[in-house]
């Protein structure tokens, strides 16, 4: 029960709110090979809206932290 509230959650997240992508896009791209900001932000179109990426890269970058355990 646990984990599929985090799934919900992850999907209603919006970790990039310029382009509104949801915090389980981002780790569906860290899943799929994306090991580096850059390689997310380039998977997933996050830091290309209207605030350059000021609000969300230090999210992607705490996910990518996540991962790095
Ligand atoms: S929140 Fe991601 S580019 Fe603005």
């Amino acid at each position: 029960m646990e984990k599929i509230n985090d799934e919900i959650m992850d999907k209603l997240k919006k970790v990039c709110i310029c382009k509104a992508i949801s915090k389980a896009k981002i780790k569906s791209a860290i899943a799929d090979g994306a090991d580096t900001l850059e390689k997310v932000q380039k998977a997933t179109g996050a830091g290309t809206g209207g605030c350059g990426g000021n609000r969300c890269t230090p999210k992607i970058l705490e996910i990518l932290k996540e991962y790095d355990k």
